[in-house]
């Protein structure tokens, strides 16, 4: 079997001139490597003991959602803002390229609750840490991040010292 990193296609000046875009669709149109990426991000949650999982729209929900499938765990859905229909809390934050504002039920993690939050890449980490505060804000305990990918030299890590952050493939 290819090694996972194989099936990441890697564009340059995506959408930016200067950024290196990590794909993730040549994983997902891959059975292989679609398994692949699921199995090596679930061994990173094994044994852990926790109760819900978050994960932000639109390339999160396509990991969180067989991960929180096959542990059997809950998933609470991060969104772009207006998209949820129910009383939210939100955060703005910047991105690699451009600024963005994501939005939680409030309901959607409760008081005590141990929370994993899954996505696909982490850049700058102000996705993550946006999704720290609202699960904080709402009396839960973020107990690990699990990335498929890391862009470690945007220092991402730095955003959410003291956290628990694990990733599959780590670029330089
Ligand atoms: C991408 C990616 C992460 C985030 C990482 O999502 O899926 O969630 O950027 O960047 P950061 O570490 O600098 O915050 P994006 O907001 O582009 O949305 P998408 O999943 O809908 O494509
Ligand atoms: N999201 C933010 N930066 C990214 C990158 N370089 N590749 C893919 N997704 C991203």
């Amino acid at each position: 079997m290819k090694p996972i990193e194989e099936y990441v296609v890697s564009i340059p000046d995506f959408p930016e001139k200067g950024i290196i875009f990590r794909d993730i669709t040549g994983i997902l149109q891959d059975a292989e490597g679609l398994h692949l990426a699921i199995d090596l991000m679930e061994e990173k949650l094994a044994g852990l003991d926790f109760d819900v999982i978050v994960g932000p729209e639109a390339r999160g929900f396509i990991f969180a959602m067989p991960l929180a499938y096959n542990l059997h765990k809950s998933l609470a859905a991060v969104r772009k803002k207006g998209k949820l229909p129910r009383e939210t809390i939100s955060v703005k934050y910047d991105l690699e390229y451009g600024t963005a504002e994501v939005e939680m039920h409030k309901d959607a993690v409760k008081p005590g609750q141990k929370v994993v939050i899954v996505d696909d890449l982490m850049a700058t980490g102000g996705t993550l840490e946006a999704i720290v505060k609202m699960v904080e804000e709402l009396g839960g305990e973020v107990v690990k991040i699990v990335c498929l990918m890391e862009l470690a030299g945007l220092n991402g890590r730095e955003k959410l010292d003291g956290y628990d952050v694990d990733a599959v493939i780590s670029y330089p």
